[in-house]
């Protein structure tokens, strides 16, 4: 069977990661979230000082010292290092996922990060879940999803997530925080989210994980024919 290129786009909290984690095992393919390499950049420019000065210029400055890689655990999932220090937890917090959305609208940021993603996926059998990759990553991908919720339910998920990592979120605080996102996602000159004209969109709102997953693998089946 052919090793086709996966796309996966969406808003943020859309249960992206683990629809494209899952496909992933299921196809074989390796896997790669974009937004965790966003998170490392953000996180990079905040421990050197220069996230919140409000210059583009500061944060070009330290990309040619942020190497962004991701290992591969013994249970197969990869976790995102920066300079080879494993950041997977770091990352992964209100204050970072901000900055990584701030971080994402500069052009250099976006075509420093673009071309290490079309370097990792160019062989095939990947499947690269983030914003722009149907449309900006990957435009020739053989498979392009679209996933989207309301964002309510979206900050559900959130608020939950954030809670099992022993944070203290406010939900108005969160459900504010991904409308802020969504927003920034979508409006940003430099490639905003939007669905390529060739995705499969699927709405996640009111479907069980597993009644998601099978409609996804039949999907991808029909594709690798
Ligand atoms: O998917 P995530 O929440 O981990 O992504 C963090 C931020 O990175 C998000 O606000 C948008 C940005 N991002 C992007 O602009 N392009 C991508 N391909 C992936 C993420």
């Amino acid at each position: 069977m052919k090793q086709i290129i996966v796309a996966i786009d969406g808003y943020s909290s859309c249960g992206k990661s683990t629809i494209a984690k899952q496909l992933a095992q299921y196809a074989g393919y390796r896997y790669i979230d974009t937004g965790a390499m966003y998170r490392a950049v953000a996180l990079n420019a905040i421990r050197k000082g220069v996230m919140y000065s409000g210059k583009a210029t500061d944060i070009e400055g330290i990309l040619d010292f942020t190497h962004i890689d991701f290992a591969i655990q013994p249970d197969g999932t990869q976790h995102v290092t920066l300079n080879g220090e494993d950041v997977e937890k770091q990352i992964r917090t209100l204050e970072v996922g901000n900055a990584a959305s701030q971080i994402a609208v500069i052009p250099e940021v976006r075509r420093f990060l673009v071309a290490q993603q079309q370097q990792m996926g160019k062989q095939g059998g990947i499947v690269m879940d983030g914003r722009d990759i149907g449309t900006v990553v990957f435009p020739q991908a053989e498979l392009k999803l679209f996933l989207t919720a309301s964002p309510e339910v979206r900050a559900e998920r959130r608020y939950k997530e954030l809670i099992e990592k022993g944070e203290q979120p406010v939900m108005a605080d969160v459900l504010a925080d991904v409308n802020d996102r969504d927003y920034r996602d979508t409006h940003r000159d430099e490639s905003p989210l939007r669905q390529a004209e060739d995705a499969v969109v699927v709405d996640n709102s009111c479907m069980t994980r597993e009644e998601q997953m099978q409609h996804i693998y039949r999907i991808f089946d029909e594709r690798c024919k």
